[in-house]
């Protein structure tokens, strides 16, 4: 029900939202300072500790705990759905909620999509047209039936092609604005987005096209320009090739999932058809879902650096509720330095077949990569892999899988599957207490720098949800590879904002509403912040990002030594030891 009111529609009301008012109307407040008070209506006292803060858009209670938006405020207190919350303060402020069931909306999006297609088709005109971008492809081994087939076309150098072919009059200018072809200067002029890239049109299930991914042809950046989320394109969710992989296959028996559009048109060129690409993003939940109404067994394929092998660690976990008897899920690690489209290009289809039959099992990969992060052979270490698999088990559904895969990992660490599946469970009884708690020390030597660990995190978290704007210049890829709780979802926080500079406190808490991680996000709004002049958020927050690549890197590098001391390195950990240290 929630999924029919636009997201954007959510994030602007909950951004003009007066929370003061909401509140004020339904419980007596008092004005403290930049905030307003009041006896919690949610538990019974004396003196006033909830507390209303009109800059965040939020509530708190030091009291009870209790806090949320306007939504959830009015949820709570009216005992309202998040619907009818919704309804509720929408019609408070006099604005209608959309719905994507009204047939207006419907006309738009048929209008979108001609356009889209109308444009797709003009730039497919414009690749026939121009050699350099013929050539382009050709050097990188695409030929013209590929191209043909994926639509690739080619956007010239220009800013204003798009705009002067199909934006002619204002409504037809709002339909490129609204689809993202074109972008809005603070002068209220328009540009053209795309301007000299090969384009790669982004497909829906039915063949239409919703979005697009432009490369650069030189070193120019971004390498890959892609459509802004739109109200056709929401990049979290597409997967790009599958409409291509559909039509190519009577029958779809496995799915191979890249990172990149190249790699999925390079495999597809080499004959192989049953590929999608995730385009950058990590895989996500609506991904997984989508791969598997399709087929049982899912292939993940990523590149061979650091970065492939975190995206292939995020798409175990959020295939981990996917699991199921029947269902296969193997991830394949090319060579260091190598995707999948250089691989197939160099080796050829079989080679890359090959690979794809000796791909790693998820629960082979899962076992590998905890064990790695612990001393097996210590019983602290022991101890500590249970903790570390703890969450990720319980998001497996109860099972059959479930149970051989807490077998494989008990016999990994030496332990019988009854004993480890004990000290998995939630809770610990106290004589498994007693033992675990004996692995702080252990902890402490293997991280020294972790005691301010999981409180940087915190900290950067609580400064972002206060301050959303200071997080606008941050280099979200400091936090590559820094492998700490929380640390996913604050460079998730992180891109929020900077796709949506607008973004407010109440705004970011009810994108995560819905979300697990997002139970958690409410309290850490409400920390105490300084708010004297001197405090200036954004530089708290680079500091905190600064902190965090130091300790992942110097944990890295302790990780490094150890394991050389125990098993041994691998040649690649070796050279990375040697160009970390
Ligand atoms: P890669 O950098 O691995 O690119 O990014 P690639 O697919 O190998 O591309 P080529 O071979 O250099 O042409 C993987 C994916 O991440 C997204 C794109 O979807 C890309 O295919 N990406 C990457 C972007 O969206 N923007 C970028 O600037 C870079
Ligand atoms: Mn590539």
């Amino acid at each position: 029900m929630a999924g029919l009111i636009p997201q954007d529609f959510i994030d602007d009301l909950i951004a003009r939202a007066d929370i003061v008012e909401v509140v004020g109307r339904r419980v007596q407040l008092k004005k403290a300072g930049r905030e307003f008070k009041a006896c919690c209506p949610f538990h019974d006292e004396k003196s006033p500790s909830f507390t209303v803060s009109p800059g965040k858009g939020f509530y708190h209670c030091f009291g009870c705990g209790a806090h949320g938006t306007a939504i959830g405020f009015l949820m709570e207190f009216d005992h309202l759905s998040f619907v009818d919350a919704i309804e509720s303060l929408a019609s408070s402020m006099g604005v209608e909620v959309p719905r994507s069931e009204s047939d207006q909306p419907a006309r738009r999006y048929d209008e979108f999509f001609s356009l889209m297609d109308t444009v797709s088709r003009h730039w497919q005109d414009c690749l026939k047209a121009s050699p350099e971008a013929i050539d382009y492809l050709q050097k990188r081994g695409i030929d013209g039936a590929t191209a043909r087939r994926f639509g690739i076309g080619y956007s010239p150098d220009g800013w204003s092609n798009i705009l002067d072919k199909f934006g002619q009059s204002d409504e037809a200018a709002e339909r490129l604005l609204a689809t993202g072809l074109i972008i809005r200067k603070d002068n209220g002029k328009h540009y053209d987005r795309f301007r000299d890239r090969l384009m790669f049109p982004i497909r829906d299930p039915r063949g239409r096209t919703i979005g697009f991914g432009g490369r650069t042809m030189g070193d120019g950046e971004p390498k890959y320009l892609n459509s802004p989320e739109t109200v056709l394109f929401h990049k979290g969710r597409e997967l790009y090739g599958l409409y291509e992989a559909r039509q190519a296959l009577r029958q779809i028996d496995r799915l191979v999932v890249v990172e990149g559009y190249m790699d999925a048109v390079a495999l597809a060129r080499n004959g192989i058809d049953f590929v999608v690409a995730t385009l950058g993003t990590a895989t996500t939940q609506e991904h997984l879902n989508r791969l598997f109404r399709l087929t049982d067994n899912v292939y993940f394929s990523f590149d061979g650096d650091r970065a492939g092998a975190k995206a292939a660690w995020r798409a175990l976990e959020n295939a981990l509720p996917q699991i199921r008897e029947g269902r296969q899920i193997r991830f394949v690690f090319l060579p260091e330095g190598e995707d999948p489209d250089s691989f197939v290009n160099e080796n050829g289809a079989d080679a890359f077949v090959k690979l794809l039959d000796c791909g790693i099992p998820l629960s082979e990969f899962l076992i590998k990569e905890l064990s790695a992060q612990v001393d097996m052979d210590s019983i602290d270490g022991r101890a500590r892999l249970a903790e570390l698999a703890r969450p990720l088990i319980n998001k497996i559904p109860v099972g059959v899988y479930r149970e051989l895969l807490i077998g494989s990992l008990a016999g990994a660490v030496g332990l019988t599957s009854a004993k480890l599946e004990k000290m998995l469970a939630a809770g610990n009884a106290t004589t498994d207490r007693g033992r675990l708690s004996t692995h702080a020390s252990a902890q402490k030597r293997r991280r020294p720098s972790s005691g301010s660990g999981p409180s940087v995190v915190r900290r950067a978290i609580s400064l972002l949800l206060n301050h959303p704007e200071a997080a606008l210049k941050l280099d979200v890829e400091k936090l590559a590879g820094v492998r700490r709780a929380g640390v996913d979802l604050l460079a998730l926080l992180i891109e929020t904002v900077q796709a949506e500079p607008t973004m407010t406190t109440a705004g970011l808490l009810e994108r995560w509403r819905h979300d697990e991680k997002g139970r958690h996000l409410g309290k850490l709004a409400a920390a105490n912040l300084p708010a004297d002049d001197e405090f200036d958020p954004a530089a708290e927050l680079k500091e905190c990002l600064q902190q965090l690549a130091v300790a992942g890197r110097k944990e890295r590098i302790e990780f490094l030594i150890e394991k050389q001391r125990v098993n041994g390195l691998s040649d690649d950990e070796k050279s990375e030891l040697r160009q970390r240290y």
